[in-house]
């Protein structure tokens, strides 16, 4: 028997028959701006699932803790239940995006030292960002949840640079979320890493390899994460 749980703007999830496992859908839907700006592309959900689990794969490898489980078929996987911790964390190594705005550097420019950065999730409030006393306030979590965090944090960060620079792409930044083990306790790696929560640039040429593309009217969006998709085969 298996029961919607949850609808997201990219992703289902499915109860199973084990209460500590559920079933993730990845779905064809894009947004930004806090769901402003929508649309579907057929492949989307086949090629997120593609690329998400070879990276969950990757960081398995190199023993950081995540929900995943298994991929299933085409837009399935089946991870670990968690409640989820709710805050975004940003991770930035190059200035992008929000960044650039509120700071008023360019895009492109490279940071002195890499920013973790925590955003409440909250759709009504368009994902406030936050620091450790609001969080440490505000109870969403504490002190040592936020170490915790922040450690696993930078130690995707690390995974993530190599794995994607062997592609030859530049990691700019990246969003993550964690949660807490419905079995344990034990704080994971959750929800999903994807070219939908990511910003990653052709070292080269900067070409954009994300949803920039679609946020910004740059590509086509299937054909820009088929492109990353073939480029990340060729990783080991
Ligand atoms: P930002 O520059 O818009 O703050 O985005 C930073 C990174 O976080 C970028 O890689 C895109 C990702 N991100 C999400 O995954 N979800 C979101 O809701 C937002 C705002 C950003």
């Amino acid at each position: 028997m298996s029961q919607l749980l949850y609808e997201g703007k990219a992703k289902k999830m499915f109860t199973t028959d084990d209460p500590n496992v559920l079933r993730v859908e990845y779905k064809n839907d894009a947004t930004a701006f806090n769901g402003q700006k929508k649309a579907s592309f057929e492949g989307k959900g086949r090629l997120n699932n593609a690329i998400c689990t070879k990276i969950f794969k990757m960081l398995q490898q190199k023993n950081v803790p995540t929900h995943y489980i298994e991929t299933i078929s085409e837009t399935e996987q089946l991870v670990k239940a968690v409640s989820i911790v709710p805050i975004e964390v940003v991770v930035r190594n190059v200035v992008a995006g929000s960044l650039s705005k509120r700071l008023g550097v360019d895009e492109g420019v490279t940071l002195a030292r890499t920013i973790v950065e925590f955003y409440y999730k909250s759709d009504e409030l368009g994902d406030p960002m936050i620091n450790t006393d609001h969080a440490l306030a505000m109870e969403i979590a504490t002190k040592d949840e936020l170490a915790e965090i922040r450690r696993l944090a930078l130690d995707v960060n690390d995974a993530l640079q190599a794995f994607f620079s062997e592609a030859g792409i530049l990691l700019v930044d990246f969003k993550l979320e964690f949660g807490k083990l419905k079995a344990t306790g034990e704080i994971v790696l959750a929800d999903e890493i994807s070219p939908d929560s990511c910003r990653l640039w052709d070292k080269e040429t900067h070409e954009k390899l994300d949803k920039d593309v679609f946020r910004r009217n740059i590509a086509d969006l299937p054909e820009t994460y088929e492109k990353l998709l073939k480029r990340l085969e060729d990783v080991k």
